[in-house]
C-alpha cells in the first residue's frame, strides 16, 4: 500500500508541468480495427461489414460470456436466467386469479369518469386510491402485481410492449417492492402518480429540510483552500460511452423508435427495405459501435498528449451500457459492458487511475438501485442485496485494474458502488451513486419525504468532514446532474445535496463532475441555497461532460482538463469531437476511421470580458462572472449551445431571449428545486 503511493506519488510530480502541451490538433483513426484491443474474437474484428465480436471474460466467474449474449442477428430477450426479488406475501401467484381480477375492476371503476362519487376534478385522489389497491394485492400476492400491471398497461394503452416491460421479467418486480414498501396514499404516491401516471397528481413541494445537528461541525470561520503550486497535471473526463456490442453495421438507423443500428428493430413503415444504413462508425439515432469506441480510445492519448505517459488520472461520470429496451437486458449484459469497457479503458488510457461513478445504465433493470433499508422494513434480507452482483462486480475489476485498493473495494461494495480514495496528493475523491436521487428510479420513491433514506448523501458528507479535518481538496464524482433544468434529479436528495456543498465549499469542494445528459454543460452552487446568487456567493461547479455516444443527434467527444496538483482547482478545459455526420463516407474502406478535431479551450471561448489572472483558476467565482457576460453578450449563449451538442449539424439555436434566460438560469442551478424555478423546455439539444 504504502510503496503503491510513493509510486503513485512519483508518477504524479514526474507529470506536474508549469506549461502543458497538448499533442496534434487533428487525429484520423485507422480505417482498421486494432486486433490487438482484446486476445480473441468469435468473429473476424476486421471485417468492415459487421462489428467485431470479442471475447470477454466475466469477472466473478472467470468464464467468457458466450457469442449469444452479444449476436446482434439474434438478440437475447425475456431474460429469465437473473433472480428476480419480491417482498414476502403469503399468497401464490398461481391461486390469485380472483384477487388481479377484483384489483383490475376496482381500479377501473376509479378511472370511470362516470363514477361521481369522485367529482370531476380529483385526478390525483383517483390515482392513489388506485395505488392502495395495487399495494393491497402486493401485500396479499406479491407474484401477481406484474400481471395486473400488465392488465392496466394494455387496458390505458400505457405502452405497446406492456408486459416487455411491466411484466415479471421486466419492471414489475420493481413496482411490486415498490408498492408494497411506499407510503402509496401520502407523498410518496403523489409523487409516484406524478411521474409515472400521466402526471395525474401535481409534484408535492419538497420536503421541508431540518439542517440542525446534520453536521458533525460548523463551517469553519477561517476556511480556506491551499496556495497553488502552479504546477499542472492531465486529468481526463470521459462520460456515457454506452458501448453497443448489438449493434449491427448497415442495419436500420432510422428506426421508429427505441434504440436504432439494431438488426431486430426496422422502420416500422419500411419493414423489408433499410431507409438508412447504419454506418460503421455509428449514427445520431444509435449508441457506440466498437468501431467507434476503439477509434476514440486511439485518439484519446494522441489528441491530448499523453501517450506513453498517461494521465495523472481519468474521470468517468457513469453510463457504459446500451439504451437497450428493458427485455434485452440482463445482468449478463451489464457485466460485460462493465467488463469490455474497463478492460479497454485500462488498455489505451495509460497509467494512471481512473475513478468511476455508476450511471443509472449500468444496473439491471435499468436505473435501478435499492436503499439498503428497504429488506429490513419488510423483513426480508435479499431485498436489499438485489443489487450486490453489480457492486461486486465493478469494485472487483476497479481493484484488478489497480485503480482503487481493496480497503476502496470493500467500500464500493457497502455504499452503492461509491467510495472516497485519500490520494497521497492531497485530493479526497468521493464518488456516489446517483441513481439514488435519479427520478426514473423506482426505489426512490419509497419513504420519499426523507432526504436520503439510503445513507448515500450521510456517507459523502463524512467524507467531506474528512477531507476538512485533514486539510484535503475534495472532487465529487457522480452520473446523473444534481440539477440544471431540474428534470433529472429529485427535489428532497438534490436539496440536501445542495446544503452539503455550500458547507464544504470552496475550501473542500474543489470541483464535482456529472455527466448523463450527454451534452457539454455546467451548473454552479452558491451560499444560502441560491437565495443571493452572485460571484461572491458562487462556491463550486460542477462540470457535465460530452458523451462518447452520438445518442442522440449529438457528436461523440471528451474533455481533458489541466489541473493545479495542489489545489485542484481547473485551469483549463479542453474539448475535442468527431463529427458523426461525416461516418457514411467511411463505410467499405479501410484507408482511414473517423477524425477527431479539438473543439475549444474553454478559458479562451468564455470570460472575455471578465478581469481574470491567467494564473487564477476557472472556478465557480469564474463561472459566475461568465454567466453575467452570457447576459451581456447572448451571442456567446448561441456558441455555448454549439459546444452544447459537439457542434452536431442537428443541434437547435438558442437566440430568442427566452433561450437564453432559461439556460443561465439552468447553469445557476445546482438542484432540483431550484432548476425547476426556471422556464422548461431549453435544456437538451437533442
Ligand atoms: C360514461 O357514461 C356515458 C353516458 O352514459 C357512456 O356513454 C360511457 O360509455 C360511460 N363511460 C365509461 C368509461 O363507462
Ligand atoms: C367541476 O364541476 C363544477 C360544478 O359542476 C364546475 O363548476 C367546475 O367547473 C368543474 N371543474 C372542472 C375542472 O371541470
Ligand atoms: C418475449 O416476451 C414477449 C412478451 O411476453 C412475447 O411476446 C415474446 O414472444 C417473447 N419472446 C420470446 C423469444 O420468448
Ligand atoms: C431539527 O432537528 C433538531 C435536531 O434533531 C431538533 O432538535 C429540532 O427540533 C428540529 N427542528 C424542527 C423544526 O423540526
Ligand atoms: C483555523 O482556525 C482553527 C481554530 O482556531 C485553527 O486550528 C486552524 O489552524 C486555522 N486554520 C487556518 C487555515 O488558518
Ligand atoms: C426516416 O423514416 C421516416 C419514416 O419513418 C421517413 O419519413 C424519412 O424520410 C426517413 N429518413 C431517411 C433519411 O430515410
Ligand atoms: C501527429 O501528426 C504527425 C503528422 O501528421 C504524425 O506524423 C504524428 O504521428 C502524429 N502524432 C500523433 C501522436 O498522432
Ligand atoms: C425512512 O427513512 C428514514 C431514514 O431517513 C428511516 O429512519 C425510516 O425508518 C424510514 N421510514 C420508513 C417507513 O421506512
Ligand atoms: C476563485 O479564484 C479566485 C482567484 O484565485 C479567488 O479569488 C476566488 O475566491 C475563488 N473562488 C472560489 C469559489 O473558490
Ligand atoms: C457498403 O456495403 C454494403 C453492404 O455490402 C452496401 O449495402 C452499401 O451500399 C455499401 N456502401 C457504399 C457507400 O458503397
Ligand atoms: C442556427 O444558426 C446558424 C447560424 O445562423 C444556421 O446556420 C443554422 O442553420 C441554424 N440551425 C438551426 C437548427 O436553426
Ligand atoms: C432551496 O430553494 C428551493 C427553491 O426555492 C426550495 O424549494 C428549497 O426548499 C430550499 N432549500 C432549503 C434548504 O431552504
Amino acid at each position: 500500500m504504502l510503496f503503491q503511493a510513493v509510486i503513485l506519488a512519483l508518477a504524479a510530480i514526474a507529470r506536474a508541468q508549469s506549461s502543458l502541451t497538448l499533442g496534434n490538433a487533428t487525429y484520423v483513426a485507422a480505417g482498421v480495427f486494432p486486433t490487438d484491443a482484446f486476445a480473441s474474437y468469435y468473429n473476424s474484428p476486421t471485417a468492415t461489414n459487421e462489428q467485431p465480436q470479442p471475447v470477454v471474460t466475466n469477472v466473478l466467474t472467470g468464464q467468457a460470456f458466450p457469442h449469444a449474449l452479444t449476436d446482434p442477428n439474434n438478440i437475447p430477450v425475456n431474460d429469465t436466467a437473473d433472480p428476480r426479488t419480491l417482498p414476502p406475501s403469503p399468497l401464490d401467484p398461481s391461486l390469485a386469479g380472483p384477487l388481479v381480477q377484483s384489483a383490475f375492476n376496482q381500479i377501473l371503476s376509479l378511472a370511470n369518469p362516470n363514477n361521481t362519487a369522485w367529482g370531476n376534478n380529483s385526478n390525483c385522489a383517483r390515482c392513489l386510491a388506485g395505488l392502495e389497491v395495487g399495494k393491497s394485492l402486493a401485500v396479499a400476492s406479491a407474484g401477481s402485481v406484474p400481471t395486473l400491471a400488465v392488465q392496466l398497461c394494455n387496458y390505458f394503452k400505457f405502452s405497446t410492449t406492456c408486459e416487455q416491460t411491466y411484466g415479471i421479467l421486466a419492471l414489475g418486480q420493481v413496482i411490486t417492492q415498490v408498492l408494497a414498501a411506499a407510503d402509496v396514499g401520502g407523498y410518496d404516491g403523489q409523487n409516484i402518480c406524478n411521474n409515472f401516471v400521466s402526471g395525474l397528481c401535481p409534484l408535492p413541494p419538497p420536503s421541508p429540510l431540518n439542517m440542525t445537528g446534520y453536521f458533525a461541525k460548523p463551517k469553519p470561520a477561517n476556511a480556506s483552500a491551499p496556495a497553488p503550486s502552479g504546477q499542472r497535471v492531465k486529468v481526463l473526463h470521459m462520460s456515457d460511452f454506452h458501448l453497443d456490442a448489438r449493434y449491427a453495421t448497415f442495419a436500420e438507423a432510422n428506426c421508429t423508435s427505441s434504440l436504432c443500428c439494431r438488426a431486430n428493430n426496422p422502420n416500422s413503415h419500411s419493414l423489408n427495405q433499410v431507409l438508412l444504413p447504419a454506418p460503421r462508425y455509428g449514427y445520431f439515432t444509435c449508441d457506440t459501435p466498437y468501431d467507434l469506441a476503439l477509434s476514440a480510445l486511439q485518439a484519446i492519448p494522441a489528441l491530448t498528449g499523453t501517450e506513453g505517459t498517461g494521465f495523472d488520472f481519468t474521470v468517468y461520470t457513469g453510463d457504459l451500457v446500451s439504451h437497450d429496451p428493458e427485455n434485452e437486458l440482463s445482468q449478463s449484459l451489464i457485466e460485460y459492458t462493465e467488463a469490455s469497457l474497463y478492460g479497454l479503458y485500462k488498455k489505451y488510457l495509460g497509467s494512471g487511475p481512473l475513478y468511476a461513478a455508476i450511471g443509472n445504465h449500468d444496473s439491471y433493470n435499468q436505473a435501478s438501485d435499492a436503499p439498503v433499508m428497504l429488506g429490513t422494513q419488510l423483513g426480508q434480507a435479499n431485498l436489499s442485496t438485489q443489487f450486490s452482483w453489480n457492486y461486486d462486480t465493478l469494485a472487483t475489476l476497479w481493484e484488478n485494474n489497480d485503480w482503487i485498493s481493496s480497503d476502496v473495494a470493500a467500500m464500493a461494495r457497502a455504499h452503492y458502488g461509491g467510495y472516497s480514495v485519500a490520494r497521497p496528493d492531497g485530493l479526497r475523491i468521493i464518488t456516489i451513486n446517483t441513481d439514488l436521487w435519479y427520478k426514473a428510479n423506482y426505489f426512490n420513491y419509497i419513504n420519499m419525504t426523507a432526504s436520503d433514506p439510503s445513507g448515500m448523501l450521510r456517507f459523502l458528507a463524512d467524507e467531506l468532514q474528512a477531507a476538512e479535518d485533514a486539510g484535503e481538496r475534495a472532487w465529487i464524482i457522480g452520473h446523473v446532474l444534481s440539477g440544471w433544468d431540474g428534470s433529472n434529479p429529485l427535489n428532497n436528495p438534490t436539496n440536501l445535496f445542495y446544503q452539503i456543498i455550500d458547507r464544504y465549499s470552496p475550501h473542500v469542494v474543489a470541483n464535482i463532475f456529472f455527466g448523463h445528459t450527454h451534452e457539454d454543460q455546467f451548473q454552479i452552487f452558491y451560499a444560502n441555497n441560491a437565495t443571493n446568487a452572485s460571484a461572491a456567493t458562487a462556491g463550486a461547479v460542477a462540470w457535465i461532460a460530452p458523451s462518447i455516444t452520438p445518442l442522440t443527434n449529438l457528436n461523440s467527444g471528451f474533455r481533458m482538463y489541466e489541473v493545479d496538483s495542489k489545489t485542484f482547482d481547473i485551469l483549463d478545459a479542453h474539448t475535442w469531437y468527431t463529427n458523426v455526420s461525416s461516418f457514411h463516407a467511411l463505410d467499405n474502406q479501410t484507408a482511414q476511421g473517423p477524425t477527431f478535431v479539438y473543439e475549444y479551450s474553454t478559458r479562451a471561448a468564455y470570460g472575455k470580458n471578465v478581469s481574470w489572472p491567467a494564473t487564477a483558476p476557472l472556478n465557480a467565482t469564474w463561472w459566475h462572472h461568465v454567466t453575467e457576460e452570457f447576459e451581456q453578450n447572448p451571442s456567446l449563449i448561441q456558441q455555448f449551445t454549439a459546444y452544447q451538442g459537439k457542434m452536431s449539424v442537428l443541434s437547435p439555436n438558442c437566440t430568442n431571449p427566452t433561450c437564453v434566460a432559461a439556460k443561465i438560469c439552468y447553469m445557476r442551478s445546482g438542484s432540483g428545486p431550484l432548476g425547476k424555478l426556471c422556464t422548461q423546455g431549453f435544456g437538451s439539444v437533442q
